[in-house]
């Protein structure tokens, strides 16, 4: 697939790297330094390159979103049209200083994104794990008994090319049902992250459902 990386931070950068490892053409776009995301095209392999956010989205099959949820307005502006387009959004609607999510309850990030982009097939995908297991699972895929990771979303075929992007980075693809279950999976995320950083286990932790039904 093409995929456009729109944010090339901790997410973004490993997320592209690791899709293009796995096979797929990425454009890496949108970090305050070009030379940032041309060292991340460069180190990740032949079938990525740096660009602009539209460049990035213009032929992609599938567009990850991994910027800060202040920076998403800036950014899907300068992505430009988006209709038709499958976001695959890890960005959690959190506030200024980090501390919480601003939207939650009857609502979430991933639903309100997808009000800002009516004619876009938003699926929710990537932000239940913290980017530091992203390289250990890609490197254990081969294994039996992968993590699992929940995904969400209204369109079947955008959730069909994340189901099979998160399969292709080592994950067993959970699909949780439509969108309006991120206002699950994003608090979700955040006890994930807590347990993440804050546990005995340290960064390290990914999750397996062992039974979902
Ligand atoms: N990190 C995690 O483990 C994790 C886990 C789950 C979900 N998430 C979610 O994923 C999203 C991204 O998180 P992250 O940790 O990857 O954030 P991050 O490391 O801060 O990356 C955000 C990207 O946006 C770019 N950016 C910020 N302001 C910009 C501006 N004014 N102009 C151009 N580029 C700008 C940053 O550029 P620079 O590279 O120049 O800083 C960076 O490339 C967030 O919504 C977060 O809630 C993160």
């Amino acid at each position: 697939m093409h995929v456009g990386i729109l944010g090339s931070g901790l997410m973004g950068g490993k997320l592209g790297t690791l899709f293009t490892r796995a096979g797929h053409e990425v454009v890496f776009s949108y970090a305050r330094d070009d030379r940032k995301l041309h060292a991340l095209a460069r180190e990740a392999g032949a079938n990525a390159r740096a660009g602009t956010p539209r460049e990035a989205a213009a032929h992609a099959d599938a567009i990850v979103l991994a910027v800060h949820w202040s920076r998403v307005d800036d950014v899907c502006a300068q992505a430009g049209n988006l209709a038709g387009k499958t976001i695959v959004s890890c960005s959690l609607p959190m506030g200024p200083d980090d501390s919480g999510l601003v939207i939650a309850g009857s609502s979430s990030g991933s639903e309100e994104l997808a009000t800002k982009l009516p004619h876009a097939h938003v699926v929710s995908a990537f932000n239940t794990v913290p980017s530091e297991v992203l390289f250990g699972v890609f490197d254990a895929r081969g294994k039996r008994d992968r993590p699992s990771l929940v995904y969400c979303g209204d369109h079947a075929a955008a959730k069909r090319t994340a189901a099979q992007l998160i399969h292709d980075l080592g994950f067993d693809p959970v699909d949780a049902g439509p969108l309006r279950i991120a206002r699950y999976t994003e608090p979700f995320a955040l006890l994930v992250a807590q347990l993440a950083y804050e546990g005995a286990g340290g960064p390290e932790l990914a999750y397996r459902f062992e039974r979902f039904a």
